[in-house]
């Protein structure tokens, strides 16, 4: 895919400043975390990866404007406008399925793949965990990332607890994921660290 693809795509969903800075973060990590795997011999795509790091959460947007000014400032009537024929087009799916179909019509099945695995819960369930370096790298990346800041796994995991479970109540899917995700730190650390 060329890059131009991408921009193209941010362009057509409207991809809020926030979020696009979000994806670079994303793709900035996944890269750098890459490049240290394939130096201990690990086999990865990089442009994949970049590619699928920058499109991740190019639907997010469309499950959830109605949280908008939660997180931006600018947004236009026109926005709102494609967002909500984006959400009823697509309604009732995951942002993750959404981006991953949009990528399949255009014969990137690598790269919906990669995309499809990355949401919170995928790591615990069936068909949907990533399992190629390309998919974990990404899941772990965006969960290093809180907005557009480099956080660490543990503060990222408690925002969520704090965000999702405010009572404390945490279900034990998200108890299961985050133990996945923690385990997913320790695999990639335990390589690093040889
Ligand atoms: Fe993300």
């Amino acid at each position: 895919m060329e890059d131009s693809v991408i921009r193209n795509l941010w362009e057509e969903f409207h991809v809020p400043r926030n979020i696009r800075k979000h994806m670079e973060k994303v793709s900035d990590i996944s890269i750098r975390l890459g490049k240290k795997l394939i130096d201990r011999g690990i086999d990865i795509d990089l442009k994949r990866l970049r590619q699928a790091a920058l499109l991740h959460d190019l639907a997010k947007i469309v499950v959830c404007f109605d949280d908008i000014h939660k997180f931006e400032d600018n947004t236009k009537v026109e926005d709102i406008e494609v967002w909500n024929k984006l959400q009823t087009m697509y309604e009732g799916m995951k942002d993750s399925e959404i981006t991953a179909m949009v990528l399949r019509n255009l014969n990137e099945n690598h790269l919906a793949e990669i995309i499809r695995k990355h949401h919170f819960t995928s790591v615990i369930e069936e068909g949907n965990a990533p399992t190629t370096w390309e998919e974990k790298i990404l899941y772990y990346a965006d969960k290093l990332v809180m907005h557009d800041k480099e956080v660490t796994l543990r503060a990222r995991l408690r925002d969520l607890d704090k965000r999702y479970s405010p009572d404390g109540d945490v279900p034990d899917a998200v108890k299961e994921a985050k133990k996945k995700a923690r385990a997913l730190e320790k695999e990639i650390e335990t390589i690093l660290a040889h």
